[in-house]
């Protein structure tokens, strides 16, 4: 089976990730043991959105079970779009998004594949996505084209190269389908650049990488 008609069907790999990474304590454990990374950059991370100017619009792909909704200010202000492939990831989502009391539009699409229109968003997060995604580049790209100029990608991703016990693991995690191909911070550099995103940054943190970039 194709590896996005894995996500999209699978009800158990997703819930159980989502469970993990919405108890922060439990993600920092993994993130260390597996990832060899301290994912409290992670829920730093997700408070930057809190930072937009109100009627910003910012699309969240893939929201998963809508874990980066803990930074969304409730009177931001913000036309905030949650998207997903898979239809388990989404009702988590809603029901997370419900118990926050924030308005969050969810749409149901491919990362490569995406239906809204070029330039209809200030901000894109990507958070923990690309590795799963059977084209990275292309979605990177996808996410690029619907960034208004001057509107910022920000994302984080596994990696290869962090070393040899990761990289093992990142094959284990293909091999079962849950992982598409990862690649490596020179990857990701190269999926920006190309996707034409400049001032591109990225860094690593063990096994997860960290990127920006601003749409031209
Ligand atoms: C590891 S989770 C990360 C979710 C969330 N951003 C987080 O940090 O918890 C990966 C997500 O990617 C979604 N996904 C996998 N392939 C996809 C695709 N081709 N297009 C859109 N979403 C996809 C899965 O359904 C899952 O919710």
């Amino acid at each position: 089976m194709e590896i996005e008609q894995r996500w999209k069907t699978r009800r158990l790999v997703p819930a159980a990730y989502d469970f993990v990474v919405e108890h922060e304590r439990l993600a920092r454990l993994g993130g260390r043991l597996l990832w060899g990374t301290d994912t409290r950059a992670l829920y730093d991370a997700f408070t930057e959105t809190g930072r937009l100017p109100a009627g910003s619009a910012v699309l969240d792909l893939p929201c998963g079970g809508g874990v980066a909704f803990r930074g969304v200010p409730r009177a931001a202000g913000l036309r905030y779009v949650a998207a997903d492939l898979s239809a388990v990831m989404l009702g988590r989502a809603r029901a997370e998004a419900a118990r926050r009391g924030l308005p969050i539009a969810f749409v149901r699409a491919s990362a490569d594949r995406l239906p809204f229109p070029a330039g209809s968003f200030d901000r894109c997060v990507t958070y923990n996505g690309l590795h799963c995604f059977p084209d990275p580049a292309s979605a990177v790209a996808e996410m690029a084209r619907v960034l208004r100029a001057g509107g910022t990608l920000l994302g984080s991703t596994v990696v290869s190269g962090a070393g040899a016990r990761q990289d093992a693991l990142l094959a284990f995690f293909r091999r079962t389908g849950s992982f598409g191909r990862a690649g490596s911070v020179a990857d990701v550099r190269a999926w920006l650049e190309s996707a034409g995103l400049e001032r591109a940054e990225v860094t690593r943190s063990g096994a997860l990488a960290w990127f920006s970039g601003v749409k031209r």
